[in-house]
This record gives structure tokens, C-alpha cells and sequence, in this order.
């Protein structure tokens, strides 16, 4: 429910502000190049879970057929008009069924979202059973946290012509959990007042191994790890049925 409000509040500057600070395309271009080298299905069918925005389907889109599930409406009406030739559905890593299986599964900056090791185990349960045999899961767990500290302010802008956000923080890491608040200041073309929005963000940073075993104990464990695999991206974990 929380994620639901902080995404509602989200959805509509995700794409500006992400796109200064992400490079989708790049991403959606390493995801392909890995789903190349490791997948052994034949068939093309993509699912991305918590795809937010879509904005990785903008690209993948032109190479495989995508799906993708997310819990936030606002988020999903925003992929929806961006990729109309992707299915959508709103629906929860931690109990979602959609009756078939795919050959790539993807989950950029999602696991995060969960609260605990139970759910984890709950999500990877669920991708599993989604999955083909000789089909590829590629997990982002969180964006880069290993270089923020406790206590270290942080800035993101967006410069467009219509439209100035700033986001701002000052991060908070105590155990495996992030807390901090998020402010946005947004100055909008036309309108008389600057907006000022806090979004409360509580991230769980599982720890790689946790992810692991997990995916082991799922029977998966043909499992490779890429450092620093994007720009302000950290570690894809990379798993298959299948030997890779
Ligand atoms: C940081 S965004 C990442 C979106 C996209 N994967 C990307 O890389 O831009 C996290 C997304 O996960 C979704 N989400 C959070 N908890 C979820 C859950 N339990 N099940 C499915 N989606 C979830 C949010 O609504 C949001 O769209």
C-alpha cells in the first residue's frame, strides 16, 4: 500500500527524473546482449516485473514479446499509452499468477520494495514457477546503495525546457534497510507555485547471498553475478534451470 503511494506520487516525474540519471536504453541493451548469451529457449517471450513506466519496453519491445506487472496503476497507465503492443497487468511479485511461462523474466530495482526475507522467498517462488526451462531471470536488486553513506546529501536534476525537478535527500541506511525521505521541488511551466512533494521511501537491501540462496533453494542454481553492470546500477543476477 505504501509503494502504491509513493508511486502515485512518482509516476508522473519518474521518466524525467530517471532519464537524467539512468541510461534505459543502454540497459535495455546489456539485458538483450545477456538474454543472447544465456538463454536457452527458443521461444521470445519477455515478462518484466515492477516495469514501472515501461521504460525499458520501449526497447526490448522491438526484439521480444513483452509483458509486464507492476502494483502501481499510475505507473502502469504511463507504459500502457507509451508501449501498446505490451500486455500489462496490475498485479504483486508476491502473488501473482499469470498461467503460462516465459523465457526472460526481468526485475530492475524491485526486490528492494519487499519487506523481508519471507516475501523474497515468496517473489523468487513466484518467478520461478513462471519460468521456462532453459529460460533466463535477471534480477537488479536495488540501484547502486554501496557508495551512499549515512548522512550524505543527495542531488538529482532534471533541466527540461517545461519542466525543472529537483530531488533531494539525505540518506539513511541502518542494517539492511534505507529509509530516507525524498523531496521533489517541481517548476512547471504555467503554473504560479513551485510543488513540493515528499516521498517517503523504505528500501530492504537483501544481501546477495540471501538472493542466491533463495534462487537455490528453487531449484535454480545455474546462477551468475555482474558488478556495475549500467551506469548507477549495481549487481544483475543473472539465473537459469539451466545450466549457463
Ligand atoms: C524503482 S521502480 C522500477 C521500475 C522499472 N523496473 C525501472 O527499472 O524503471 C519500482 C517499481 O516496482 C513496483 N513495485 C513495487 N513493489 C512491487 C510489488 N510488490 N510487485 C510488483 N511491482 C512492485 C513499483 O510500483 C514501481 O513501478
Amino acid at each position: 500500500m505504501k509503494n502504491q503511494l509513493l508511486y502515485r506520487i512518482l509516476a508522473r516525474y519518474y521518466d524525467f527524473i530517471f532519464s537524467s540519471i539512468r541510461d534505459f536504453k543502454k540497459e535495455a541493451s546489456e539485458v538483450t546482449r545477456l538474454i543472447q548469451l544465456y538463454k536457452k529457449s527458443l521461444g521470445n517471450e519477455l515478462l518484466d516485473i515492477g516495469c514501472g513506466t515501461a521504460e525499458h519496453f520501449r526497447y526490448l519491445s522491438k526484439n521480444f514479446i513483452c509483458t509486464g506487472i507492476d502494483t502501481s496503476p499510475s505507473m502502469l497507465a504511463i507504459a500502457k499509452k507509451k508501449v501498446t503492443k505490451a500486455k500489462f497487468f496490475n498485479a504483486d511479485i508476491k502473488s501473482f499468477n499469470l498461467n503460462k511461462k516465459f523465457d526472460i523474466i526481468i526485475s530492475i530495482s524491485v526486490l528492494a520494495h519487499l519487506k523481508n526475507r519471507k516475501e523474497l522467498k515468496k517473489a523468487i517462488s513466484n518467478m520461478s514457477n513462471h519460468l521456462k526451462n532453459g529460460g533466463v531471470l535477471i534480477l537488479d536488486p536495488s540501484i547502486n546503495q554501496q557508495s551512499l553513506k549515512t548522512g550524505s546529501p543527495y542531488l538529482s536534476i532534471y533541466d527540461g525546457n517545461d519542466i525543472k525537478i529537483a530531488r533531494a535527500t539525505i540518506y539513511n541506511k541502518t542494517g539492511k534497510k534505507a529509509t530516507f525521505d525524498m523531496h521533489y521541488l517541481v517548476a512547471k511551466y504555467g503554473e504560479k507555485k513551485i510543488t513540493h512533494l515528499i516521498s517517503p521511501h523504505k528500501l530492504m537491501l537483501f544481501p546477495q547471498n540471501e538472493i542466491i540462496n533463495s534462487l537455490k533453494e528453487e531449484g535454480i542454481k545455474s546462477i551468475r553475478v555482474i558488478n556495475n553492470w549500467s551506469k548507477n546500477r549495481h549487481t544483475l543476477i543473472i539465473a537459469s534451470k539451466k545450466s549457463i
